[in-house]
């Protein structure tokens, strides 16, 4: 079997959606808008199969305010107690900026100890910590200048990218920004996340000087420490044709193009390896998306994780990289696909390392149920299930069957 050279298994989070008591972008944005978003529940999720069980929730506008979260900031060592019982040997989360720095230049020296002891906490259960420096929020005085929409912003970003890693010594693996697609797509193009604009130029420019500041963080961090491995967390959506058709072939090239490799082309001298984040699949049909729809996960998006295959060969033919599952999911309340996503990812990932393709790890989305950010707290993508009134967790059974997985898969000589 060759998952058995996958060195690293887990499972991934980020601050915003898992710690609590954030004060950011984001959390001023949720408060604006929990009443609005409630309110169009029914038109954005009025169509779901399971909306007659989710509908009490998605309609309470204390669903989209992220509030105490999983308060994962005050029962971090418990989490990761879980996690250790699931046999992990590794974790991705982000370091929240704007706690480091909650006003311009000054850092809070008490937040920065925090995190290191988070690291201390995850090494002393043998975890591989994977830091992300940017998961989608930003301290509110960065987002008033207009974030990375302006390039004389950039230096801000590196001078906290400088301080954290001068700070927090003890990690390797580190993806600068995550899903920097998703994060303009959502922000600048459909409106749907803070600052909520519509505007092609805004997107063109955010996009890249999200490159360029992950460039930027890269240099800088390899001077820290050169021995740090440095990558992007890339959400990658994998199309294919409905009818193989000629329009259909060239749409499924361009929308390749344009939402997975442009950005992966324009870093890829200043990458140690690629972290792919793994949910959709679009067939494409004459000039639109039709998915088929014959198995979907709680949020409708519709569920094919055998496709990873083909998105691992095809990264390892374009760029020979070391390449990370930094997440993949499913928003699975009843846990009814959970083990099955996970068997069929993996089996994906066996075939395409059978091919030479080189996985370092697994970090499935998530380690908890958490903030899914404009949905808010209904879909669950949680291994462990949380319990919002009372904070108590509850792994679920595809977690218990994961945790076996990899305790074989690590211990066993031969698996067949
Ligand atoms: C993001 C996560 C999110 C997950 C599920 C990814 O786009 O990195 O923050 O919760 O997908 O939607």
């Amino acid at each position: 079997m060759s998952l058995k050279k996958i060195k690293y298994w887990g499972a991934s989070t980020s601050a915003h959606q898992v710690e609590g008591n954030n004060h950011n972008q984001w959390s001023i944005w949720e408060l604006a808008s929990a009443n609005e978003l409630s309110k169009s529940a029914p038109k954005r999720y009025g169509w779901l199969e399971n909306w007659a069980e989710i509908s009490k929730e998605a309609q309470d506008p204390n669903n989209y305010v992220s509030g105490v979260s999983a308060d994962h900031y005050r029962l971090y060592k418990e989490d990761f107690d879980l996690a250790k019982k699931l046999n992990f040997n590794a974790f991705r989360f982000s370091i929240e900026w704007s706690r480091i720095e909650p006003e311009e230049g000054k850092w809070d020296e008490s937040a920065i100890e925090y995190y290191k002891n988070y690291v201390r906490e995850l090494r002393a259960r043998n975890f591989e910590p994977f830091v992300t420096l940017f998961h989608f929020t930003l301290p509110d005085w960065f987002a008033e200048k207009g974030g990375f929409l302006y390039s004389k912003n950039i230096v801000y970003f590196t001078r906290f990218v400088e301080k954290i890693i001068s700070e927090v010594k003890d990690v390797t693996y580190i993806t600068t920004i995550n899903e920097p697609g998703v994060y303009t797509f959502m922000s600048y193009m459909n409106g749907k996340w803070p600052p909520q604009e519509k505007s092609r130029i805004k997107t063109l420019s955010l996009i890249i000087n999200l490159a360029s500041a992950h460039k930027k963080a890269y240099k800088i961090i390899k001077k820290i420490n050169p021995n740090c491995k440095i990558g992007i967390s890339k959400n990658y959506s994998y199309f294919y044709t409905h009818n193989n058709s000629l329009e259909e072939k060239i749409m499924v090239k361009a929308l390749d193009y344009l939402s997975n490799l442009w950005f992966l082309n324009r870093v890829k001298k200043h990458e140690d390896f690629i972290g792919i984040n793994f949910y959709f699949s679009n067939r494409i049909s004459g000039f639109r998306v039709r998915n088929p729809n014959s198995k979907v996960n709680d949020l409708g998006w519709d569920m094919k994780p055998q496709n990873l295959y083909q998105i691992l060969v095809r990264l390892h033919s374009k760029y020979a990289k070391p390449i990370f599952i930094t997440e993949s999911g499913v928003a699975d309340r009843k846990d009814v696909h959970r083990k099955w996503w996970i068997q069929q990812s993996l089996k994906a990932i066996d075939k395409a390392i059978a091919q030479g393709v080189e996985v370092g790890g697994y970090l499935h989305w998530s380690l908890l149920d958490n903030f899914e950010w404009a949905d808010g707290f209904w879909p669950r993508f949680g291994l462990i299930e949380v319990d919002y009134k009372t904070l108590q967790r509850k792994p679920r059974p595809s977690a218990l069957w994961y945790g076996e997985f990899i305790s074989k898969i690590v211990n066993t000589k031969e698996l067949k």
